[in-house]
């Protein structure tokens, strides 16, 4: 009997508790009232230099099958139009300039069709570069992570 009695006194008190905590207001962990409108986030500038200059190290890859990051700055060469694709005009080939740089993978080449040159024509599903990849900025994680990477 005793034992009934302080079950329901704990359940009654627990209830109370949950029932208060369920009337306080919605708190935003972005941290800004409810109805606020989002500000646009700080715009970074690219933390890197134009390609080819010799100073840029290749950024290593963290998974398999990755798309390589940019080590170099896009801006000069953003936007890519139907007409315009700057990147095309270094990645098609393994040299610009006499420069060695790294020519765009295989799989970013049509097995059947050839461009006016007699050579691969870029396949089409690889020439919007920039969905796949991206220039870094120097920006703090937003949240910590302890990601390591596997690359085989
Ligand atoms: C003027 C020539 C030039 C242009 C234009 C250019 N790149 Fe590069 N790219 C390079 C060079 C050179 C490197 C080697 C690193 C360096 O010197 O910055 C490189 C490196 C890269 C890499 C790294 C490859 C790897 O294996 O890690 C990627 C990805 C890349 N570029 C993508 C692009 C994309 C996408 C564009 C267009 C938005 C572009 N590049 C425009 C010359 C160029
Ligand atoms: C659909 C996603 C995608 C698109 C679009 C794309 N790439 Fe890639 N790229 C990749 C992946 C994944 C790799 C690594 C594996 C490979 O070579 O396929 C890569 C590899 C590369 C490499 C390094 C090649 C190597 O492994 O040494 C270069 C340079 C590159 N891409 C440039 C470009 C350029 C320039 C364009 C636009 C004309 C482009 N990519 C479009 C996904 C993409």
């Amino acid at each position: 009997m005793k034992k009934t009695v302080i079950s329901i006194a704990l359940a009654t008190v627990v209830a109370t508790v949950i029932g208060c905590a369920s009337t306080l207001p919605p708190v935003s962990m972005r941290g800004a009232a409810v109805p606020d409108a989002d500000h646009a986030p700080e715009a970074k500038v690219y933390a890197q230099k134009v390609p080819g200059i010799g100073e840029q190290q290749l950024i290593a890859r963290t998974f398999i099958g990755q798309p390589p990051l940019i080590p170099h700055t896009t801006e000069k060469y953003e936007p890519i139009t139907a007409d315009d694709n700057a990147c095309l005009e270094c990645h098609q080939t393994d040299e610009f300039r006499g420069k060695k740089l790294p020519k765009m993978g295989a799989s970013h080449f049509s097995t059947t069709v050839k461009d006016s040159d007699g050579n691969p024509a870029v396949e089409m599903s690889r020439f919007q570069c920039n969905t796949c990849h991206v220039a870094q900025v120097d920006a703090k994680p937003l949240v910590e992570n302890s990601f390591v990477g596997v690359t085989r």
